[in-house]
C-alpha cells in the first residue's frame, strides 16, 4: 500500500467554473478513484483560492466585500465539483483562520531561516486615492505592441511586464497619474534555491513535457527573488508588527494550501497529515500550464525552505482547452460555464469527453458537435448497448439469471491485461490512451456479441448461448472496474443491476445463478439539435 498525495490546483473564487478548469482538474479526480480502487492510501485535496487582485477587482465592480464574492463562488464550485463527481477528501479555502496561520507560519519559519527578507523598493502609489497600486491597477500602453495593457501583463502580445515597463501610467481606480515612493518589502530568496530545484528538474520523471520545458527555461535564465508580500487591504497579513496592511502574495500562500488543508483534513479525521508530506509519499499535482512555475519552482522552494517536507513527484499540467477552435475567453463568454453544463447534461459524458478528448499534451478543443456525437456513438452506442442488450437477454431469455458457463480465457486474458495497461497508463498521467484502450476493448466485446448470436444460439445450441451471456457479464462487470475512475455514475448503476458490491482494480467473476436487474438507461441521446442551440449561445452577453 502506498501513499498517494494528489493536489488540484484552486480556482480564484471570482466567477463560476468554466470547462478549461474541469479538464485540467479532471485527472486528479481519476487518480484519486483509481489509487482507491487499488487499495492505496489517497489524500485528494484542493480548494478555493479567495485572495488575489481579480477577487478584489470583482467586489469593487459589485460594491460588496470580498469576502461575499469568495462565499458565493467557493460554494458553487463545491456544489459543481460534487455534481461532477469529485471526490476531494477535503475542498478547503483559502480565507480562513486555519490557512492563515499555517501560512504565517511558514512566513516565519523562512524568515527566519533567512530565505525571506527585506528589502526597500519603489513602487507606484496614487496620490489621490492614496494607496500603493497593485500591478494590476496600473495601466497604460504596452511598450511592445502599443495596446492598452495593465501592469503585470499584456493581455494582446502576452508580454510580461512590470509597472514601470507601462508608457502613459494610469491609476485604474481614478485615472490619475501614478508616482513612485519608496516602500519596504518581503523578498523571496528564490535565487538561493537555483542549484536545489536545477537537479530537482533534472531528476523528475512523470512530469508533462511542458512542465519540464517551462521549468527549465526559468531555470536557465537564472532564477530571480520575488517579492513574497505587497500592500493589499484583502489578503493574509504579514505576520509581524509594524508591517500592517502588508499582505503575503497571493501565489505563495495559495501553494500552501495544500499543506494547510492537508492539516485541516487531519485535524478534522483525527489523522495523520505527514504520512502525505514524507519520503513514502508519492504526490501528484494537476493544474493548468499557465500554473506550472508555481508547482515546480516556487511551491518546491517553499518546502525546501522549511524543510522536511516532500517535493512534488509527478506534474500533470495540461494544455489549454479552446471552444470550437477559438481561444478561451471568458470575459467574452466564449466559454462553457460548469453550473450551467451539469444541470443540463450527464456528468460521465462530460467526463469522458474531457478525457478521450484531453488537452494532455496539446491543446484540445471542445465542439458540440464532437461532444454530442461521441456521447451518442461511443458511450451509448458502443458502452450502453453492451450493457444493455447482455442484460436485457438475460431477462428475457434466462428470467433474469446469470447462466452457469465457463469464462472464455482470451477474455479473461485480455481484461487481465487491461487492468495492467490501463492502470500503468493512468499512473503515468495517459487518461486518453487509457481511455481508448478500454473502448478498443469495449468494441471488440460487441463484435464478440454480434459474431456468436446469442440470437440464434439459443435456439440452436443452449450451451453457446449460456456461454455468450456469462462472458458478456463478466466483460461488463469488469468495464465496470476499469471505467470507473472515468464515468463513476454508469459504474455505480451497472454494480447495482448486477449485484455485485464495491469496485476494486483487478479480475472479478459473477457467480451463475446471480440475480441480474433489468437495466435501467445507462446515457441518454443527445439530440442533435442541441448542437446548433448550444453552439449559438457562445459569445452571447448574459448567457
Ligand atoms: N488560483 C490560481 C489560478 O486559478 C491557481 C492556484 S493553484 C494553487 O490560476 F495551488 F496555487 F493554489
Ligand atoms: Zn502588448
Amino acid at each position: 500500500m502506498r501513499n498517494i498525495f494528489i493536489g488540484g490546483a484552486w480556482p480564484y473564487a471570482n466567477g463560476s467554473l468554466h470547462l478549461g478548469q474541469i479538464a485540467a482538474l479532471l485527472p486528479g479526480d481519476i487518480l484519486a478513484r483509481y489509487f482507491r480502487l487499488k487499495g492505496d492510501d489517497v489524500l485528494f485535496v484542493s480548494g478555493s483560492d479567495c485572495h488575489g487582485t481579480p477577487i478584489s477587482i470583482r467586489a469593487v465592480q459589485e460594491g460588496v466585500l470580498p469576502g461575499e464574492i469568495t462565499e458565493r463562488y467557493h460554494k458553487e464550485f463545491e456544489y459543481c465539483f460534487d455534481k461532477l463527481g469529485f471526490t476531494y477528501d477535503k475542498y478547503g479555502r483559502t480565507d480562513q483562520p486555519f490557512h492563515h496561520q499555517v501560512v504565517k507560519d511558514i512566513f516565519s519559519a523562512l524568515l527566519e531561516k533567512g530565505f525571506i527578507y527585506k528589502r526597500i523598493i519603489e513602487q507606484f502609489y496614487c496620490e489621490k486615492c492614496r494607496q500603493f497600486l497593485p500591478d494590476r491597477y496600473v495601466e497604460g500602453t504596452c511598450p511592445r505592441c502599443s495596446k492598452p495593457a495593465k501592469g503585470d501583463q499584456c493581455d494582446f502580445c502576452s508580454t510580461i511586464l512590470e509597472p514601470g515597463d507601462l508608457l502613459d501610467k494610469r491609476c485604474k481606480l481614478c485615472g490619475g497619474e501614478p508616482v513612485t515612493k519608496p516602500t519596504e518589502h518581503f523578498f523571496l530568496a528564490l535565487s538561493e534555491f537555483q542549484k536545489r530545484l536545477e537537479s530537482y528538474v533534472d531528476n523528475a520523471s512523470g512530469w508533462r513535457e511542458n512542465a519540464i520545458g517551462l521549468s527549465k527555461r526559468y531555470l536557465s535564465e537564472g532564477l530571480q527573488d520575488r517579492a513574497a508580500t505587497r500592500d493589499l487591504p484583502w489578503g493574509i497579513d504579514v505576520p509581524l508588527e509594524g508591517y500592517e496592511g502588508k499582505k503575503i502574495y497571493v501565489w505563495i500562500e495559495a501553494v500552501s494550501g495544500y499543506l494547510s488543508v492537508s492539516k485541516q483534513w487531519a485535524r478534522e479525521k483525527n489523522m495523520d497529515w505527514e504520512r502525505f508530506w514524507n519520503e513514502n509519499t508519492v504526490a501528484y499535482y494537476t493544474h493548468g500550464k499557465d500554473n506550472i512555475p508555481f508547482h515546480t519552482l516556487i511551491l518546491p522552494a517553499l518546502l525546501l525552505g522549511v524543510g522536511g517536507l516532500h517535493l512534488p513527484d509527478k506534474i500533470i499540467s495540461s494544455e489549454y482547452l479552446t471552444i470550437e477552435g477559438k481561444k478561451l475567453s471568458t470575459s467574452r463568454n466564449w466559454a462553457i460555464w460548469v453550473p450551467y453544463i451539469i444541470e443540463k447534461y450527464n456528468a460521465d459524458s462530460l467526463r469522458y469527453y474531457l478525457t478521450i478528448n484531453g488537452p494532455e499534451k496539446r491543446d484540445a478543443d471542445f465542439s458540440w458537435r464532437e461532444f454530442v456525437n461521441r456521447n451518442n456513438a461511443e458511450l451509448l452506442g458502443a458502452f450502453g448497448n453492451l450493457v444493455n442488450r447482455t442484460l436485457v437477454f438475460i431477462h428475457k431469455s434466462f428470467g433474469g439469471k446469470l447462466p452457469a458457463a465457463k469464462s472464455d480465457p482470451l477474455i479473461t486474458d485480455q481484461l487481465d491485461r487491461l487492468y495492467l495497461e490501463v492502470g500503468k497508463k493512468i499512473e503515468d498521467g495517459e487518461f486518453k490512451h487509457a481511455l481508448e484502450q478500454i473502448f478498443t476493448f469495449i468494441r471488440s466485446a460487441n463484435k464478440y456479441f454480434d459474431e456468436r448470436q446469442p440470437w440464434v444460439q439459443v435456439k440452436e445450441n443452449i450451451t453457446h448461448c449460456e456461454e455468450t451471456l456469462y462472458n458478456c457479464v463478466q466483460i461488463i462487470a469488469n468495464l465496470s472496474n476499469l471505467l470507473s475512475p472515468f464515468i463513476p455514475f454508469a459504474c455505480d448503476k451497472i454494480r447495482v443491476f448486477l449485484g455485485i458490491g464495491k469496485a476494486w482494480w483487478e479480475y472479478v467473476e459473477i457467480p451463475a445463478q446471480q440475480e441480474i436487474r433489468q437495466p435501467e438507461i445507462l446515457f441518454e441521446r443527445i439530440d442533435k439539435k442541441n448542437i446548433e442551440e448550444e453552439s449559438a449561445k457562445l459569445g452571447m452577453k448574459g448567457t
